[in-house]
C-alpha cells in the first residue's frame, strides 16, 4: 500500500536512536519504506491512513543476527536423548549435513523461507542465516544461493566441521579455496566453528584470513563447549562477531572489552543444550557491545522466537529489559555492520527504515514479565505491514 501512514496512540515508544529514552503518548509517521516524522501525538501531522495503536508499545522489528535456516530433515531424536542426560557434541551435525544434501534447492529455500516468516511473526524485520550443512563445493553453493534467497545477510561456514571420512588438511584446503569460490557470489561474512571436535585456533585463523583476503567480515562461533581460544581471536582479529561464548575467562573479557567485536550470545541454544550461560552481566558491565540472537538451526537450537532469546537473557543472564531489548535490535545490527547509515536497523529514527513491531502491551517489560505469551501485535517490515 503506498502513500503516508500515521501509527498514533503508542504508550510507550523504543526508538534505540542516539537519545536511548523510551518516549510516551508518542506517535510516527511512515512513507515509502522509511520513517519520515517522530514526535508527540499531540503533534502529528496528517497522513493518509491511521492506524490507532491504543496505548500499546511499539520498538523496531528483531536483528537476528545468527541463524542456520538452510537444512535438511529433523534432530528431535537427538534433542530428546539430549534431554535424557546424553551431551551435546559437534557430531551430530554430520546428520544435518546428510540430509541436506539429500534436498532439492527449492527444498531447502521453502523451509528457511517457512522460519524466516514464523520469525517475523515474532517481530523479526532482519535476519542472517548461515551455510555449514552442505560441507562439500556443490552443496555448500547451493545452500549459500539458497541462503540469499531467504536472508539480508548471508554467512560462508564452510569451517562448521571436518565432514565424515575427509583429511582434515585437504578440507582445509576446499575451504579456503574452491568452496570459498563458489560461495563467494552470494555471500558477506566468513563464519567457522572453533571448537574441540571442529577447529581450532590456528586452523579458524586460516579459515578468516581467507575469507577477509576474499573481502568478507569474519564471525566466529567461539567458547561454545569449552575455554578454546575462539573469543581471543576473534577480538584480535577484530571480527564483527563472536558467538556462544559461554566459557569466558576475564582475559576474554578483557580482549572483547578493548575491541569493536561483539559477543552475541544464543541463550536458547544454552538451554537446549543445557550449558551454562554466558556472563552477560560481566560483559555489559565490562563495556562489551552485547547481541542476543536465536541460534535457529535443528540441532541446538530450534527456535525463531527472539522474544522468547530476549525473555531468557533477562529472567536467567542477568540482563534488564531495556538491554535485552537493545541487544536484539541494536546490538545485533551493529554485529552485522547494518547499525549505521540510512539503511541501519535495529532503531527507529526520522529518515531511516521502517522496520517496526507493536506488542500487545504497554512496555517492553512485557517481554519478560509475561514470559512465554505471544506479545506480538503488528510487524511493518520497510514500511509494508508483514504481520
Ligand atoms: O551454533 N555451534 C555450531 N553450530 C550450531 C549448531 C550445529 C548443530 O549442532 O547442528 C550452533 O549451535
Amino acid at each position: 500500500m503506498s502513500g503516508t501512514e500515521l501509527i498514533t496512540g503508542i504508550g510507550e515508544l523504543t526508538t534505540h536512536d542516539e537519545s536511548g529514552e523510551r518516549r510516551h503518548d508518542a506517535a510516527l509517521v511512515i512513507g515509502d519504506g522509511r520513517i519520515l516524522w517522530i514526535g508527540a501525538a499531540s503533534q502529528a501531522p496528517a497522513a493518509d491512513r491511521r492506524t490507532d495503536v491504543d496505548g500499546r508499545a511499539v520498538l523496531p522489528g528483531w536483528v537476528d543476527s545468527h541463524t542456520h535456516l538452510v537444512f535438511g530433515g529433523d534432530r528431535s531424536a537427538e534433542f530428546e536423548a539430549r534431554m535424557a542426560g546424553q551431551k551435546y557434541a559437534a557430531g551430530g551435525i554430520n546428520t544435518t549435513v546428510a540430509a541436506t544434501r539429500a534436498a532439492s534447492e527449492e527444498q531447502l529455500v521453502a523451509t528457511a523461507l517457512g522460519l524466516r516468516h514464523e520469525a517475523e511473526t515474532q517481530g523479526t524485520t532482519f535476519l542472517e542465516t548461515k551455510t555449514g550443512y552442505g560441507l562439500d563445493v556443490d552443496s555448500e553453493a547451493r545452500s549459500a544461493r539458497a541462503a540469499a534467497r531467504v536472508a539480508d545477510v548471508v554467512s560462508y561456514l564452510g569451517a562448521h566441521i571436518v565432514p565424515t571420512g575427509l583429511d582434515r588438511r585437504d578440507y582445509l584446503d576446499l575451504v579456503t579455496g574452491p568452496m570459498l569460490a563458489a560461495v563467494l557470489p552470494y555471500v558477506q561474512f566468513i563464519d567457522a566453528f572453533c571448537e574441540q571436535g571442529a577447529f581450532d585456533v590456528e586452523e579458524t585463523r586460516e579459515v578468516l584470513l581467507a575469507g577477509r583476503a576474499a573481502g568478507l567480515g569474519l564471525r566466529v562461533h567461539g567458547n561454545q563447549l569449552g575455554f578454546t581460544g575462539g573469543v581471543r581471536l576473534a577480538a584480535e582479529l577484530g571480527a564483527h562477531s563472536v558467538d556462544h561464548c559461554n566459557y569466558l575467562e576475564p582475559s576474554d573479557i578483557d580482549a572483547l572489552a578493548a575491541s569493536a567485536t561483539v559477543a552475541t550470545l544464543l541463550p536458547a541454544c544454552d538451554l537446549s543444550t543445557r550449558q551454562p550461560f554466558p556472563p552477560a552481566r560481566q560483559l555489559f558491565d565490562a563495556g562489551v557491545t552485547i547481541a542476543l540472537a536465536t541460534n535457529c538451526n535443528p540441532g541446538t537450537s530450534y527456535t525463531t522466537s527472539m522474544p522468547f532469546c530476549v525473555a531468557t537473557a533477562v529472567l536467567q543472564m542477568g540482563l534488564t529489559v531495556t538491554e535485552a531489548v537493545w541487544a536484539a535490535t541494536r546490538g545485533a545490527a551493529a554485529s552485522l555492520g547494518h547499525d549505521q547509515g540510512t539503511d541501519a536497523v535495529g532503531s527507529l529514527r526520522v529518515g531511516g527504515l521502517a522496520d517496526l513491531q507493536v506488542l500487545n502491551a504497554p512496555s517492553i517489560s512485557h517481554l519478560a514479565y509475561r514470559p512465554g505469551v505471544p506479545l506480538t501485535a503488528n510487524v511493518w517490515r520497510r514500511g509494508v505491514r508483514v504481520a
